[in-house]
């Protein structure tokens, strides 16, 4: 058994974590939950040695173990999955999952016995993967398969798994709680960190809830209800998200066309016409992996097309590149926000200054206006909620809900003519969620042109105006806002045409 015991952590000065005690007991399937920055992360990064607490101990099986780094805690049996990944997109599956413990031939990689190996712990746990496949080319949701099988290979006995299913499709999540019984059935403790409050409830066997640092409950699935579990990790009343489909149709002028795709073709796109509008979200809905990937990239000029036209304002494109789109009014607000959007080494402010550090109120003329900036900064973490206010921090350090909320702020405050969104709301929890939705139907309302890219159906369809939906690469149906039916865009996503 883990005990964490009265855990203080504090990052400036500043705590992230006080007097926190937890216990992980074998068998278990542990949930801890609390708003976004309500020190989740940074607890279980204690139990995994990336931060030391100032005050408090890690005991394993009641001795008390100063767990200085992941390698000791993986040692201990203590396996993590991030909320960010931390697989080289270079290297294949295998390549990354026996990462700093390859078995060796003659003192080189034995590639052939490591895939083998590899395949053997993908279907012991009933993991889906190639093993060969190089990591780059993954969807996302197979990306978070491989975090999991690196920590199941290396025999964890401790699984801590940091909002897992933020970019699984619900039938992958589905898949992965079923493997996480078997775990716990078989003595390992799962941890879970997840906003989804129905998922939380169905897959643990307690919860433990967090706010502001300190743990302020324990329960269990069958002594509460995510009402309950909403009011205790805000503390005072719930927010009420917004209705569904409230203030459709908003537009300050009706919808003209922006952009539009011709039987365009890219790698992962096969003759994909469409048209974006003006004051209108196009939803693309598909299950993950079809082409939605592609799509975002090529609209936001990262991506190249090999045939057919794209037309932007009114010009048929014979450049694009993320330079360019963004010069033209094209925001993004991408699906791996770490590795695209936000620069962890540098501060908030230099973060929210990116690609437009030559403007006003960035710069004077020449030069970097310092003063411009701080105080632009501030104002938009003030406007999105980013906790902590502070403009000088790193960006890496904030929770992962607070990095998103600050890329969907940036991106807003450039006032696009396209928006580019995919996964807006992946790892957020309830309030900002809502709040991030309330921003795109804002975005709308000023005459933006919203494309959202989600794998949440249920967030495409409260969201959309129209809904376009790829399977394979194609487009494979196109619904107005009064034909959406859920069963029927299923039925597309998977290919499956009625007659
Ligand atoms: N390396 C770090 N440097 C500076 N501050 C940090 C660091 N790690 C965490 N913090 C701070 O600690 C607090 C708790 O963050 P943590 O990442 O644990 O939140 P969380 O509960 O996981 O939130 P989320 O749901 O958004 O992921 C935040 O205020 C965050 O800014
Ligand atoms: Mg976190």
């Amino acid at each position: 058994m883990i005990e964490l015991r009265h855990i203080t952590k504090r990052f400036s000065g500043v705590p992230a974590l006080e007097d926190v005690s937890l216990e992980v007991r074998p068998g278990e399937r542990l949930a801890l939950i609390g708003e976004n920055g309500a020190g989740k992360s940074s607890l279980m990064n204690v139990l995994y040695g990336l931060y030391q607490p100032d005050v408090g101990e890690v005991c394993f099986d009641g001795q008390a173990v100063k767990v200085k780094t992941p390698a000791e805690a993986l040692a201990r049996g203590v396996g993590m999955v991030h909320q960010h990944f931390t697989l080289v997109p270079t290297l294949t599956v295998t390549e990354n999952v026996v990462l700093g413990h390859e078995p060796t031939i003659w003192g080189r990689l034995d590639h052939a016995r490591a895939e083998r190996e590899v395949a053997a712990t993908c279907t012991k746990f009933g993991f889906q993967l190639d093993v060969s496949a190089t990591v780059r080319d993954l969807s996302v949701g197979s990306q978070q398969k491989v975090e999991i099988v690196k920590a199941l290979h290396r025999g964890v006995k401790t699984l801590i798994l940091d909002e897992p299913t933020a970019v699984l499709t619900p039938q992958e999540a589905d898949e992965l709680f079923a493997v996480t019984r078997r775990l716990s059935e078989e003595g390992l403790a799962v941890v879970l960190i997840s906003h989804k409050l129905r998922e939380v409830l169905t897959f643990s066997t307690r919860i433990a809830v967090m706010r502001r640092g300190k743990k302020v409950g324990e329960t269990t699935p069958a002594e509460t209800s995510p009402e309950q579990l909403a009011a205790m990790m805000v503390g005072d009343g719930v927010p009420s998200p917004r209705e569904r489909g409230e203030g459709q149709g908003e537009g300050p002028t009706t919808p003209q066309e922006l952009a539009r795709l011709d039987a365009l073709t890219a790698t992962g796109l096969h003759a994909v016409s469409l048209s974006i509008r003006t004051g209108e979200i196009l939803g693309i809905a598909g299950v993950d992996g079809n082409g939605q990937r592609e799509l975002a990239e090529v609209l936001t000029g990262l991506r190249p097309w090999t045939a057919g036209t794209f037309a932007y304002a009114g010009n048929q494109l014979t450049q694009w590149d993320p330079g360019t789109a963004r010069e033209q009014g094209v925001a993004h607000i991408p699906e791996d926000r770490l590795r695209r959007a936000i620069i962890g080494e540098l501060s908030v402010e230099e973060n929210v200054s990116l690609g437009r550090q030559r403007r006003a109120p960035y710069a004077k003329g020449a030069r970097i206006d310092f003063a411009g900036r701080r105080a632009s900064t501030t104002a938009l973490l003030e406007a999105n909620d980013v906790r902590p206010r502070d403009p000088r921090v790193r960006a890496g350090g904030l929770s992962g809900g607070n990095q998103q909320k600050l890329v969907v702020g940036r991106e807003l405050d450039a006032a696009p003519k396209l928006l580019v969104v995919v996964q807006p709301t992946r790892g957020l929890d309830i309030a900002a969620v809502a709040a991030v939705r309330e921003k795109l139907r804002a975005q709308r309302a000023r005459g933006c042109a919203v494309v959202l890219v989600s794998l949440d159906l249920d967030e495409v369809l409260e969201l959309s105006d129209r809904i376009v939906v790829l399977c394979g690469g194609k487009v494979t149906g196109e619904f107005a806002r009064d034909g959406f039916d859920e069963r029927v865009i299923g039925r597309r996503m998977l290919g499956v045409v009625d007659a």
